[in-house]
């Protein structure tokens, strides 16, 4: 099915990665961009596949120093760019973890409540003690970070709730709603923008890609574990 996106950004158009911006036309995964009379910028894919179909998810990324006077060792946030896949069709799933100090300070609760009132489908829960070695494997791609020790220490220092959900644009979506890495720059309104205030504390995860969703569901799920069902309320939520 061919599928138009349109991205409306009220700001600089800088907001979008560089490898999209530099051309106007078309770049290597079929994703044409142009401007509209009244300067919006348009994205149009034609591409079977939802836009998180792009090979490299960093289209889908800006990032800005957490620390903008720091100049060494400066951790980069991510901010997901939601527009970009909210407007899609496609169901995907996300690996969402309410991580230690959630659990320690009550707010598995308000945290569960945040997905499931946005109405995504929760197909997988369950508390439990992290090991050590699937603590590394779930962040491997943090190895060579200063803080690695530190993440694998805080992850297995008790126990964690895992979550499966499910939904359109879902992988997106968890991150709006989970907010900035470093719970100073997360919005008033998301998980860590509501409810941490340190990076190292940031009582939330979720999955960064469509890929890395499904990949963390298999990691921290049995294939039992992992619920397949229909929601009364499913006709009030898609068209
Ligand atoms: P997560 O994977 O936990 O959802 O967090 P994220 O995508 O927002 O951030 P990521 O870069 O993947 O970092 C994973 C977790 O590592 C801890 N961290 N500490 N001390 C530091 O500079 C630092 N940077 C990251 C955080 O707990 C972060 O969520
Ligand atoms: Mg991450």
């Amino acid at each position: 099915m061919e599928m138009e996106a349109l991205a409306v950004f009220g700001g600089s158009p800088c907001a979008l990665s560089s490898s999209l911006l530099r051309s106007p036309t078309a770049d290597r995964n079929g994703c044409r961009l142009s401007y509209t009379s009244s300067h919006k910028l348009i994205l149009r894919t034609t591409h079977h596949n939802h836009l998180s179909a792009f090979q490299t998810q960093s289209h889908l990324f800006s990032n800005y120093p957490s620390r903008p006077h720091a100049h060494k060792n400066t951790h980069k946030s991510h901010i997901f760019l939601p527009h970009l896949v909210a407007s899609t069709e496609e169901v995907e799933e996300t690996y969402i973890m309410v991580k230690p100090d959630g659990v320690q300070r009550g707010l598995v609760g308000e945290i569960i409540s945040r997905f499931e009132k946005k109405g995504f489908k929760l197909t997988g829960l369950k508390l439990f003690q992290c090991p050590k070695e699937l603590a590394e494997e779930h962040y491997k791609d943090l190895k060579s970070k200063s803080f690695f020790t530190k993440l694998i220490d805080y992850i297995t220092s008790g126990p964690v709730v895992c979550m499966a959900w499910e939904g359109i644009g879902v992988v997106a979506s968890a991150r709006k709603l989970i907010g900035a890495t470093n719970p100073l720059q997360a919005e008033p309104g998301t998980i860590r923008g509501d409810l941490a205030v340190q990076t190292g504390r940031n009582v939330v995860h979720g999955s960064d890609s469509p890929e890395n969703g499904k990949r963390e569901i298999a990691l921290w799920f049995k294939e039992d574990e992992v619920c397949q069902w229909t929601p009364a309320q499913a006709p009030w939520l898609r068209e």
